[in-house]
């Protein structure tokens, strides 16, 4: 298992001990008591968040924990080859590491809404959201400036920024932004789908573009407290969601190429229907031979709004051209299949192999992509993360090499692609419908996000409801 870590004995004690030490008592128990995989999760609270530790058959002790992971190789306090193996002490050691730099759980000043949307009204604009249109009734920003880091946590009514002419972001664009989902189960429960995933993402989007990092509990409590305080706009039944709109942007007043000195980090969120209009059940995508999205050492695996302002264009002559989407090719050779203007593509192969592109740097790293490849494993399916070229794609389908493609991402889940057009002609692929894989798959993904299947790998966060104290 990649990213798993194995403790002996002695480990076992030790972290066991190590977790009362630290007050992480529902752990504790867990270390102590010996049941099948599936049925002990454990997710630990801050400061050790997403630490998961599970049994694994029935005697040896797995954490997965891609922090550990990737500390235990930076140190090479592993072997390689296989699941690495550390010591009782380095986890010592990375608990301790943890617990220093540990982000106290933010504090978030609370502005409840003046005049919130009144619940009938609610229920009409989620019955049937188009996607992107209707916002919920409140906000969260936490704002950071140089010398005095993260400040000022609020959630607040929804309301407009005041942005002078010479704010930085209208002028050089520093921007980054994430894309998730909150999903209403049928017992009324609001949770998450892999929200640490997201709020690691938009640390590395932020590295990329010069901006601050926000740490990943500020991420989540920002994001948890907006879905809390607006629950009421989360959708029920299948296709709908509350989307979450994460995003930060420089607002220092300036002329002149540097990074900027403030910042302010916002969520918003809006319910959701499904992403495409047509509600089709596969779309048609338009590989453009003018343009292209991102080049090697450039934005293209961050998530910043400059990449897609880039793309709007391809996805001008696709629409002219009857089409839904852009899938992009790569920059230097235009052969090599990329990704869609905001998903990732999958091929089934007619060995029942998938292959996807690679995470080379000019695409960005599907949230919904690394969960496909995880579960399609799990499934059998043999997953080649392998360049694919776009002649090759065009050779396949005629062929029959090439089953079904789909392309997938948090907005429009798993879609199947069911033609191609190009500036030399079009192809179909299959039948040109949804393929029986590309529907499996998507079904496990959903079942999982809405709590209709066992959530194994501890992907999904329920967003519990905070107590509202008087005043409030
Ligand atoms: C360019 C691009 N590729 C892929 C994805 C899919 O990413 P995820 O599965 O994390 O939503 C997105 C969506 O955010 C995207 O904008």
């Amino acid at each position: 298992m990649r990213n798993a870590l194995r403790f002996s004995k002695r480990s076992r004690v030790i972290l066991r001990d190590e977790c009362l030490r630290f007050g992480v008592a529902e752990a504790a128990k867990s270390t102590i008591a010996c049941r099948p995989l599936d049925a002990l999760i454990v997710q630990l609270g801050i400061p050790f968040p997403y630490i998961f530790i599970r049994t694994f058959r029935g005697s040896e002790y797995v954490a997965v924990h891609k922090t550990v992971c990737s500390l235990a190789r930076e140190r090479r306090n592993c072997h390689t080859g296989g699941p690495p193996t550390i010591t009782g002490a380095f986890f010592l050691h990375f608990l301790h590491a943890m617990n220093k730099t540990a982000t106290p759980q933010p504090e978030f000043a609370l502005e409840r809404h003046p005049q919130p949307t009144p619940a009938d009204a609610i229920t009409a604009l989620i019955a049937e959201p188009v996607f992107g249109k209707v916002f919920t009734d409140h906000m969260v920003t936490i704002r950071w400036k140089e010398g005095l880091g993260w400040h000022d946590a609020k959630v607040g009514p929804r309301r407009a920024f005041e942005i002078d002419p010479a704010c930085a972001v209208l002028h050089y664009a520093q921007e980054i932004f994430e894309g998730m989902k909150a999903y209403r189960r049928d017992n009324g429960e609001v949770s998450l789908f892999r929200p640490l995933e997201n709020a690691k993402r938009f640390r590395a989007s932020a590295s990329r573009m010069s901006m601050p990092e926000l740490p990943e509990e500020l991420f989540l409590g920002a994001v948890e407290a907006l879905v809390d305080i607006d629950r009421a706009w989360v959708p029920g039944g299948n296709g709908s969601s509350l989307y979450l709109r994460p995003f930060m942007f420089a607002i220092e007043n300036y002329l002149g190429v540097r990074a900027a000195s403030e910042y302010v980090f916002c969520v918003i969120a809006c319910p959701v229907g499904p992403y495409f209009k047509s509600g089709k059940s596969a779309v048609t995508v338009w590989a453009s031979d003018t343009y292209t999205r991102a080049a090697p050492g450039g934005t293209g695996a961050a998530k910043c709004g400059g990449n897609y302002a880039a793309s709007l264009i391809a996805q001008t002559e696709a629409s002219s051209h009857g089409c839904d989407q852009v899938v992009f090719l790569d920059a230097a050779s235009h052969r090599w299949i990329e990704e869609l203007g905001g998903m990732n593509i999958f091929f089934l192969m007619d060995d029942n192999s998938l292959r996807t592109p690679p995470l080379s740097g000019t695409i960005l790293p599907g949230i919904t992509r690394a969960s496909i490849i995880e579960l399609a494993r799990a499934e059998g399916f043999t997953v080649n993360e392998a360049p694919y070229a776009f002649d090759e794609w065009q050779a396949d389908s005629a062929s029959g090499r090439v089953k079904e493609t789909f392309a997938c991402g948090t907005a429009a889940v798993v879609t199947a692609i069911g033609a191609v057009r190009h500036a030399g002609g079009e192809f179909t692929i299959g039948d040109g419908g949804e393929g029986q894989v590309t529907r499996q798959l998507r079904t496990l993904l959903t079942d999982i996000q809405r709590g209709k299947a066992p959530d194994s790998r501890g992907w999904v966060r329920t967003v519990e409801a905070q107590p509202v104290t008087a005043g409030q």
